[in-house]
């Protein structure tokens, strides 16, 4: 593959995402975790999306905050500035204080960074607001103009999700904006809910890729790239370069980097 400067995908080898950030050395979600991961050389930025009360998008894995702040509730019921009164840092080994991250935060920072990246953003379904998500991630999109790429290989952004309802409504309103649908292995094996809804890409854990590689090469023969969650070990990291996938999301995408460079495409 020829290096083609818009293009985060890198010849010959994975492209490297950092998933919640580099939430092995930060806690996941903060802005330090996306900071931290952009200056070990990720290419890519993976975050999970909820809505708040007042319908505002801020980057949380979880249903409560309970895990991941000082405080407890579910995110659904709370307000954006509810949330901003929580601590998202302190709970971590390696964290400090840190307040909630918007996901206009997160495409911010991703837009600015001095070489292309770019943001796997991911849906989770079911949620009391249902499709409002992916409604209100795309205008976040439109909003930052990124919502139309030139071409998928050269999209800023990204949308994931289990959900192929999700994942339509994304096709639907933007067509040319890339998507992944994640997925159990018969389901990403028979490619026919990928095609369904249009998928550019399909998602399969690692436990997933290790039982059947196979996923990833049939996706390629159907024109669709593969995106890998979560490798973070050594050999996990050489199959997937073995097997053709192109983008590893990772919590640690310092040695994740160190160790595609060093070896051998
Ligand atoms: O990147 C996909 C992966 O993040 C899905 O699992 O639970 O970590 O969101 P989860
Ligand atoms: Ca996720």
């Amino acid at each position: 593959m020829a290096q083609d400067p818009g293009d985060i995908r890198r010849p010959g080898r994975p492209a490297v995402v950092a998933h919640r950030g580099a939430s092995a050395d930060r806690p996941e979600h903060t802005i330090g975790a996306y900071e931290l991961a952009l200056a070990q050389g990720a290419e890519g930025l993976e975050c999970d999306v909820r809505l708040t009360r007042d319908r505002r998008l801020v980057c949380i894995h979880d249903r409560t905050v309970d895990r991941t702040s000082s405080g407890t509730g579910v995110v659904s019921e709370m307000t954006l500035a509810q949330l901003q009164e929580l601590d998202f840092g302190s709970w971590h080994p390696h964290g400090r204080p840190a307040t909630v991250l918007t996901l206009a935060e997160l495409i911010t920072l991703t837009l600015d960074h001095d070489r292309p990246a770019r943001l796997f953003i991911e849906t989770k379904h079911p949620v009391r607001y249902g499709g409002q998500v992916e409604d209100l991630v795309l205008e976040e999109l439109k909003r930052f103009k990124v919502a139309s790429p030139p071409s998928v290989d050269h999209s800023r952004a990204v949308v994931i999700s289990f959900s192929t309802v999700g994942m339509w409504r994304i096709r639907r309103q933007a067509p040319m904006l890339p998507t992944v649908l994640l997925g159990d292995a018969a389901t990403l094996l028979r490619g026919v809910a990928a095609t369904s809804v249009g998928a550019t890409a399909v998602g399969p854990s690692i436990a997933m890729l290790r039982d059947r590689p196979e996923i990833a090469t049939r996706a390629a023969m159907s024109g669709r790239a593969t995106y890998c969650w979560t490798v973070d070990e050594r050999t996990d990291v050489t199959h997937c370069a073995r097997y053709g996938v192109d983008f590893v999301a990772t919590n640690h995408p310092d040695r994740v980097l160190r160790w595609l460079e060093s070896t051998p495409s």
